[in-house]
């Protein structure tokens, strides 16, 4: 069974058939992203998928693309009684595989709050987040710093590196943890549109913001991530190298159908987006497709 999803082209978006219509397919074929030896199929004998969707015309019937984000009455408060801030309040959303986000809003409006509660480093007071259909959650911390690892990469707005490494190994440190190897030339890649390749011996403190920021990206994005979280990714940088960081992301979004949510302030990337969501005071108060 796991020809069908050899069989799959590079730039093949479409790799799931979501459960409801497996039955009327008697199909369901379910691929995680980033994680090929994962992968769980149970699709039709024979077929090439690719046939498969043509032939029973799914795309026209509009059952793809797949929710890879499924966000449901998520809240978050800090503090009780008279001091409590509401810094999430009520907020529900769904999001597709490969599809590229822009959230936007005023400066303590819950933008951080949110990215930390879908990227499985802090707890919601109530509501659940499910990636890929896992409900974060419901996973004990060990569980879920597994799952994070392999299918979630965080650019932290405050960069979070390890002090105690390297350039060099804080970007490859979700590799190492997880015992995978280092595909050296996608490294490269990342490492020559990141311009970090002569600081790569260099501690955090070290580095300008601008290279903290660049490195942060590169260990979110070095285990090709399902999804791809980055808050405020080039709020350090200036046009140039904001331009390219913006680029990287982008094609990383192509390449890999990563879905791509990402926290800005600046306008001229909000409006190079699919979509654009607008929080405000904790709740969503926006949500617009821009480009199909
Ligand atoms: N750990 C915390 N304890 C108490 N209050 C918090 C905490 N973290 C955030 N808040 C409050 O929650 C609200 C939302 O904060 P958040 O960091 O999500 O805003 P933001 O939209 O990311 O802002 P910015 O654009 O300035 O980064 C703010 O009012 C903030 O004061
Ligand atoms: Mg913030």
């Amino acid at each position: 069974m796991h020809g069908c999803a050899a069989r799959l082209g590079e730039n093949e978006k479409v790799t799931a058939l979501s459960a409801p219509e497996a039955g009327v397919l008697g199909a369901l074929l379910l691929r995680i992203p980033g994680n090929s030896d994962k992968t769980v199929i149970n699709a039709v004998t024979g077929a090439s998928l690719k046939g498969f969707i043509i032939n029973h015309g799914l795309k026209e019937r509009g059952i793809f693309p797949v929710e890879i984000l499924r966000v449901e009455h998520l809240t978050k408060s800090y503090g009780s009684g008279e001091t409590e801030v509401k810094a999430l309040n009520d907020v529900s959303f769904r999001v597709n595989r490969g599809e590229f986000v822009a959230i936007v809003g005023a400066s303590g409006s819950g933008k951080s709050t949110l990215l930390h509660l879908l990227g499985g480093v802090d707890r919601p007071t109530s509501g659940k987040v499910f990636v890929g259909g896992t409900d974060l959650y419901a996973m004990n911390e060990s569980q879920l710093a597994v799952f994070r690892r392999r299918q979630i990469g965080l650019i932290y707005q405050f960069y979070n590196l390890i002090p105690v490494l390297n350039v060099l190994e804080n970007i490859t440190l979700p590799l190492l943890l997880d015992g995978r190897k280092v595909n050296h030339q996608q490294l490269a890649e990342i490492l020559d549109t990141l311009s970090l390749q002569n600081r790569l011996k260099h501690l955090p403190n070290q580095l300008s913001g601008g290279q903290q920021q660049r490195v942060s990206i590169g260990r979110a994005l070095i285990n090709n991530p399902a999804l791809v979280l980055a808050d405020e990714p080039t709020g350090n940088l200036d046009s140039k190298n904001s331009a390219e960081i913006l680029e990287l992301l982008k094609m990383s979004n192509r390449k890999y159908d990563q879905t791509l949510l990402i926290i800005t302030h600046d306008e001229d990337i909000a409006l190079q987006a699919d979509r654009v969501m607008v929080i405000e005071d904790g709740r969503l108060i926006k949500d617009e497709v821009i480009r199909k």
